[in-house]
């Protein structure tokens, strides 16, 4: 928690909630601590930046010397105005059109495909041009199931078995493969996985020996809960050194590179998300404290059943440990799966305290909607002077209609 409780109860008077808070401070620290993970390779550090795409902390994040990820033309165009030049950009791409493709190779932006179908369409598109393949290892990890990338339950990736069939489009095209990318999922606190399915992407390198890049891809998890390990970096660091040495050995391009491209790592836990108490009942079994963070707000406990952990800030006097309760914390949607934290031990909670929910910086924002006509929150960077600034406006009335054909 990088706020005190009198800094959280000014900036709920001030912008009221719901509202995205971020720590520059630790934004910049997770930064460095990436980039240094392997001190004696060719490391570049790709921020994965679909965790959050707020223009301020892109900008910070490309100051701190990262380089980015896109998924879509919207994040290209996102990452450009926060000055990232083309050649710092890599559009890992699924399932788009031939314009988005387009978009990207008229930027000079690198583009990874992930199937046979997509390496046509880009020969097609820019023959005699570069490109990247990701494949799937065939190994996943993540945190749920619908966020496991690799392996043989996923729609990500070409798998080994197709490498002739990719060197066949590459070469009918005149294609040079610039690099090769995995993503075996997000969420892991033991690198051990990591680690395996790196052995199993190098293994696909050696088919290709003229690489300029290899990635490994992201999926860096933290502790949401206060019993979950920290990913050990240092060990992670070592391990990967160890096989990447091992295949620098005998792999023809020695100026190979490396990329990482962890998303949450970064984001995470630079990010609180503050909510206001608007109502506590009882029904059955169960006290409920209402808030107004739905899950238009931050999705991931409705859509992953993800942990988050929350405290109460009080705004008038401070209860005693005996006053505490176990309650249901639920937002303002009207589906019955609008559950923020279920069963958790809070102090007791009255009309005006204040709820601060930790790790929302990854995947928070960056998934929030309109459903239900809401308006997105606010989001507010505490700078590095300790004084805090207004990064993006709550959504209005007018832009919630904005967009309608009158
Ligand atoms: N690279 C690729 C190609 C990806 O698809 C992703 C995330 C990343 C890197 C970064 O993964 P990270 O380091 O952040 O784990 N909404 C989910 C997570 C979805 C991740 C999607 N892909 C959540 O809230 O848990």
């Amino acid at each position: 928690m990088f706020l005190k409780q009198e800094d959280v109860i000014r900036l709920q008077e001030k912008y009221g909630t719901p509202l995205y808070v971020y720590s520059e401070a630790v934004l910049r620290e997770r930064c460095r601590e990436v980039k240094s993970l392997l001190p004696n390779k060719r490391l570049r550090v790709n921020y994965s930046a679909k965790a959050n795409t707020n223009l301020d902390l892109l900008k910070i994040v490309r100051e701190e010397g990262l380089d980015v990820d896109a998924m879509s033309p919207g994040e290209i165009y996102v990452e450009q105005l926060a000055g990232f030049e083309s050649n710092r950009i890599f559009y890992i791409s699924n399932n788009v059109s031939a314009e988005e493709m387009r978009f990207a190779i008229d930027r000079g932006i690198m583009i990874s495909v992930d199937s046979l179908s997509q390496l046509e369409m880009v020969g097609q598109i820019n023959p005699g041009g570069k490109v990247a393949v990701r494949f799937n290892p065939g190994i996943g990890a993540g945190h749920h199931e619908k966020v496991v990338t690799a392996g043989k339950k996923t729609k990500f990736g070409v798998q080994r078995e197709f490498v002739p069939e990719v060197k066949a489009i590459l070469s009918k095209y005149n294609l040079t493969l610039a690099g090769i990318n995995q993503h075996i999922g997000s969420l892991f606190l033991d690198g051990k996985v990591y680690v395996d399915s790196i052995r199993s992407l190098l293994e696909i390198a050696r088919e290709f020996p003229n690489l300029s890049f290899i990635d490994l891809g992201g999926g860096f998890g933290v502790p949401y809960k206060p019993e979950d390990n920290r990913l050990d970096l240092k060990k992670l660091s070592v391990d990967l050194d160890s096989v990447l040495s091992e295949f620098l050995k005998d792999y023809p391009n020695k100026e190979v590179t490396f990329k990482l491209e962890p998303g949450r790592y970064i984001v995470a836990e630079c990010g609180i998300l503050l909510g206001t108490v608007h109502s506590v009942k009882q029904n059955y079994e169960t006290t409920y404290v209402g808030t107004d963070i739905g899950f238009n707000v931050l999705i991931r406990p409705a859509m992953y059943d993800s942990h988050h952990e929350v405290t109460l800030v009080k705004k008038n006097q401070q209860n005693t440990a005996a006053d505490h309760e176990v309650v249901t914390v639920v937002g303002n949607i009207c589906e019955s799966g609008d559950i923020l934290a279920r069963s958790r031990k809070l102090q007791k909670a009255e009309l005006g305290d204040i709820l601060v929910v930790s790790n929302a910086g990854a995947y928070g924002y960056a998934m929030s909607s309109n459903y239900n006509c809401r308006l997105r929150p606010a989001e507010v960077m505490i700078g590095l002077d300790g004084k805090d600034r207004l990064i993006r406006r709550r959504d209005t009335l007018e832009s919630l209609v904005q967009n309608f054909v009158y």
